[in-house]
């Protein structure tokens, strides 16, 4: 970093008993410089509990404004049509609007255009009013439309009973701050979703490897004695990789030291398994998890979150999972196109295998063009670069050719990891495909990225 004071923009760090600086090297229009910082210095940097709000507020805004400045923010580009494969997206900072490819969105079967789901809830929310719960699920939001969701989820997941919360956050964090007390243990696939380890936040957790049984195996044998209940927790597809948990050796291993297992079905749940039912149909492994979450914002084309599990854990939850206990019902027109949507999935095999047609072509053409792409294997794909300047730039240009991509610099992912994310959906045509891969191919020379 340069010393030379001109170049620098210092914050105070207040100390018990000392006053220090926290030095950052900013743009010649005296902003944090956006190319030398990631979100980690102005989250995650452990130095920043000792700054005053009102200077870590603005070193954030600083940083924003160099990369506005640099016409590098690739954030909060706001639809003005909905999740749609062609969608009219609005420059937060020129206020340009451009058609786009929306391979951003994770509405993997285009189920938020789908007109049966429209019209099922214009036939059937009129009843529910505005389609506010007016009240938690223990009291007055109990609703009969929710309940036929529930035993819809149980028994897509092949589980005995379920929960809905107003979100799939909510229902992960819910779920596991509900188990983890004192003597418990979280064990984590180390990339597990955030809400997924933010039901241990201040509690006992571990980590083990990206989806290895082997450290998994190393980690439960080093805390078997120590806990009373061990929870391994993983997603069943992962968000930033799109690749599949080992769930058949994980659960072997897991259950072998006595532990119970939690799989998040967010990025599973309408992509793997017959007719879209997840990760445990894929491995035939229908009633051997103790525990399976989820979300209704993907596939599923609304918002909402789900656990299922025995009747008497989900009855415990009920009255435990304080996420649900203390939050008001999900919103009845949600209700109601999850249900149509799980309906249409389950009783429908064309828009999945329109989503695998898609994906298959988009994995040849990645991996013949010498991307690397980790061990994606779903509908995400990762085009990891491992420079967060690159990722910006790969975007940018992507964005410039109305390709709209989401960028996942550090700490979304480990340095070395930064990548382009996209989310394929069935809805692309094969044209857009092609478009947009013989773009990818042309820009990733440009950045010399591929050869
Ligand atoms: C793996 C995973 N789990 C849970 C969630 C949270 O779901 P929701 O958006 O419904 O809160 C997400 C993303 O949104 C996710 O990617």
């Amino acid at each position: 970093m340069s010393d030379n004071k001109t170049f620098q923009k210092a914050y105070h760090l207040f100390e018990e008993d000392y006053l220090d600086h926290l030095f950052f090297e900013v743009s010649p229009e005296g902003d944090i410089d956006a190319n030398k910082y990631s979100l980690y210095n102005f989250t995650g940097d452990p130095k920043l509990e000792h700054a005053e709000w009102a200077s870590r507020i603005d070193m954030m805004n600083s940083w924003f404004t160099d990369m506005r400045r640099k016409n590098r923010f690739l954030y909060e580009r706001q639809s003005q049509n909905g999740s749609k494969v062609l969608t009219k997206v609005k420059d937060p900072d020129t206020g340009e609007i451009r058609e786009m490819l929306n391979f951003a969105s994770n509405d993997y079967l285009n189920m938020t255009q789908n007109p049966e789901i429209w019209g099922r809830i214009q036939r059937e929310s009129v009843k529910y009013g505005s389609g506010g719960a007016g009240g938690v699920p223990l009291l007055s939001g109990s609703m009969d439309i929710i309940e036929k969701l529930q035993i819809k989820i149980a028994e897509m997941k092949g589980m005995q009973s379920s929960i809905v919360y107003s979100s799939g956050y909510g229902a992960n964090y819910g779920t596991i701050s509900a188990l983890i007390g004192k003597k418990d243990i979280a064990i984590y696939d180390m990339f597990a979703h955030a809400s997924l380890i933010d039901g241990s936040r201040g509690s006992n957790k571990k980590f083990f490897q990206h989806n290895s049984p082997e450290s998994l195996e190393k980690v439960l044998k080093s805390v078997q004695n120590d806990y009373i209940n061990k929870l391994v927790i993983l997603d069943g597809v992962y968000s930033m990789d799109g690749d599949i948990a080992r769930l058949p050796e994980i659960l072997d291993v897991a259950h072998f030291y006595g532990a119970w297992v939690l799989v998040d079905e967010a990025h599973a749940t309408g992509v793997i398994g017959e007719n879209g039912k997840g990760t445990l149909s894929h491995f035939n492994l229908e009633g051997k998890v103790d525990i399976v979450t989820g979300t209704l914002s993907k596939a599923v084309g609304s918002v909402g979150g789900y656990v299922t599990g025995s009747e008497k854990l989900i009855n415990y939850l009920k009255y435990t999972s304080r996420s649900y206990m203390f939050s008001t019902s999900p919103f009845i027109p949600s209700v109601i196109a999850s249900l149509q949507a799980l309906e249409l999935i389950t009783d429908n095999k064309a828009p999945i295998d329109a989503l695998w047609k898609n994906i298959h072509y988009v994995k040849k053409r990645l991996q013949d063009a010498g991307f690397d792409i980790g061990n994606a294997e779903t509908a995400i794909f990762p085009i990891i670069i491992g420079d967060d300047v690159l990722v910006k730039e790969m975007t940018y240009r992507l964005h410039e050719k109305n390709i709209f991509v989401n960028p996942v610099p550090y700490p979304a992912v480990p340095r070395k990891l930064t990548r382009v994310r996209l989310s394929i959906t069935a809805g692309f045509t094969k044209e857009q495909l092609k478009y947009t891969m013989d773009t990818i191919v042309e820009i990733g020379k440009e950045l010399k990225i591929i050869s």
